[in-house]
């Protein structure tokens, strides 16, 4: 059979909890048959269940797996996508796993997406997801219609849209664990210049404690850093640009997110046509446990391998770990965009639950193209200078003064991302700020 598809187009937390009954509850990761089984082996554990509000909207999470804590991603989500629709006039969204359907209900209501497609394996959710979204958004008939929900595994809903050329341009996979078989299918079935939210919720992997389990995954080998979270955004990122580079596509990164909820790893990226030839943002990040120094390292440059801190070239103290993203975690002119969107939707200032202004102020500093992957926590920099940590604003003007490049990480509250060696690092913080 000869098979025909249309090329792609080019394109250019708060919540509150209201009580009523049911539970959020971990369902296993589905797979076919094997989602099926478990399924009716399932006993739930029936609690209270509960309306919730986010932002504005009212929902019901009934007994699928919904987290609060996850608003702030949701969040992110949605001015991601208003920004898409606002400059492409367009907006339709595959929410390939979508639980209550919260996202799908946030995309359509707050995004004004033109479609969704709220898929979600488990066919239990159909009531809930259905019932959230009618309550705010009609479903409409052919053309106008504005929703539909399905229950296919994320790669066969992906593919079957696909095969018919129904492209989106905005795919939410939010997976568990480190499932990162949905890749291809997303990438074939996203348009050109369209965002992919990608999700990992695997500590493990990130933390060097699975090297073999990310490798699999992310085609990185990943060692235990004192960064692993970041590492955990980078190889999230860094497999994503493999398999885009395989289908002749590229990916940028407009955001990258971590929240300590679950853990949880989400990036924003931006698909565009043609592979790079030569991307010298997709490398190795080295560790030295000795010393504390870290670096990047290209592929050209492996043979050259070492800390300076050693005699020899071969050090055992140093770590490797890659290959994955190096360069800056996010995109400063569109998370300057997200933060002036959030004050006009009014989601910025008291009241509004989790700190936007502050997560994205510090997300535009840490996009500082000089700032190498990592940080350094204050604790562990104090130790080695043998003094009291410093006060984080003190330790940043120290370094600027010196002409080195700082910013907060999002990740962690006490400490610093800079492209200053820790050895230079220890000296200035002994020098200006020993107690
Ligand atoms: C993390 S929960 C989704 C939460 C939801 N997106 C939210 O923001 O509240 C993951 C959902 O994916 C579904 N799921 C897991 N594996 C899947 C797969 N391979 N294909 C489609 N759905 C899947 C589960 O039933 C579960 O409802
Ligand atoms: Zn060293």
């Amino acid at each position: 059979m000869l098979l025909t598809l249309s090329p792609k187009t080019l394109s250019s937390s708060s919540s509150l909890t209201l009580h009523k009954s049911q539970n959020p509850r971990c369902n296993k990761s589905p797979n076919s048959a094997r989602f099926k089984s478990s399924k009716q082996r399932s006993h739930p554990i029936l609690v209270k269940s509960e309306v919730q509000i986010e932002r504005d909207l009212e929902f019901e999470p009934g007994d699928t797996f919904f987290r609060h804590e996850s608003a702030t991603g949701r969040d992110l989500g949605v001015l991601s996508a208003t920004l898409y629709k606002r400059s492409n006039g367009t907006l339709r969204v595959l929410d390939a796993m979508c639980g209550c359907g919260i996202r799908s209900l946030r995309y359509l209501v707050e995004a004004d997406a033109d479609f969704v497609m709220a898929n979600d394996a488990n066919d239990d959710n159909r009531k809930v997801i259905t019932d959230n979204l009618s309550s705010r958004v009609e479903r409409g008939n052919g053309d106008e219609r504005r929703w539909v929900v399905t229950h296919l595994l994320a790669n066969k809903a992906m593919i079957e849209r696909y095969m018919v050329a129904d492209f989106f341009d905005m795919i939410d996979i939010d997976s568990f664990g480190s499932d990162s078989s949905f890749l291809r299918d997303a990438f074939n079935t996203l348009r050109l210049g369209g965002l992919l939210y990608l999700t990992s919720t695997d500590g493990y992997s990130s933390g060097g404690h699975r090297p073999y389990n990310s490798l699999a995954a992310y085609g990185a080998f990943i060692r235990p850093m004192p960064f692993g979270n970041e590492i955990g955004l980078r190889m999230l990122i860094g497999g994503a640009m493999r398999e885009a580079a395989l289908l002749g596509y590229h990916v940028t990164p407009l955001f990258s997110y971590y929240s300590y909820h679950g853990p949880v790893f989400r990036v924003m990226l931006r698909v565009h046509r043609g592979k790079l030839h030569e991307d010298r943002n997709y490398g190795f990040v080295t560790h030295c446990n000795l010393c504390g120094h870290s670096r990047t390292l290209r592929f050209d440059e492996l043979g050259l391998m070492g800390c300076p801190c050693s005699d020899t070239k071969a050090s055992s103290s140093l770590v490797v770990s890659g290959p994955m993203w190096l360069g800056p975690l996010h995109d400063a002119s569109y998370v300057k965009e997200m933060l002036e969107l959030a004050k006009e939707l009014g989601w910025i200032g008291e009241g509004t639950g989790v700190d936007l202004e502050k997560l994205l102020s510090i997300m535009i500093e840490e996009s500082d193209p000089r700032l190498p992957p990592g940080y350094t926590k204050m604790d562990e920099m104090a130790s080695r200078a043998k003094m009291n940590s410093p006060p984080l604003k003190k330790m940043m003007s120290a370094l600027v003064k010196e002409g080195y490049a700082v910013s907060r990480s999002h990740i962690i509250p006490n400490a610093l991302k800079t492209d200053c060696p820790m050895s230079n690092f220890v000296r200035i913080a002994q020098e200006n700020l020993k107690s």
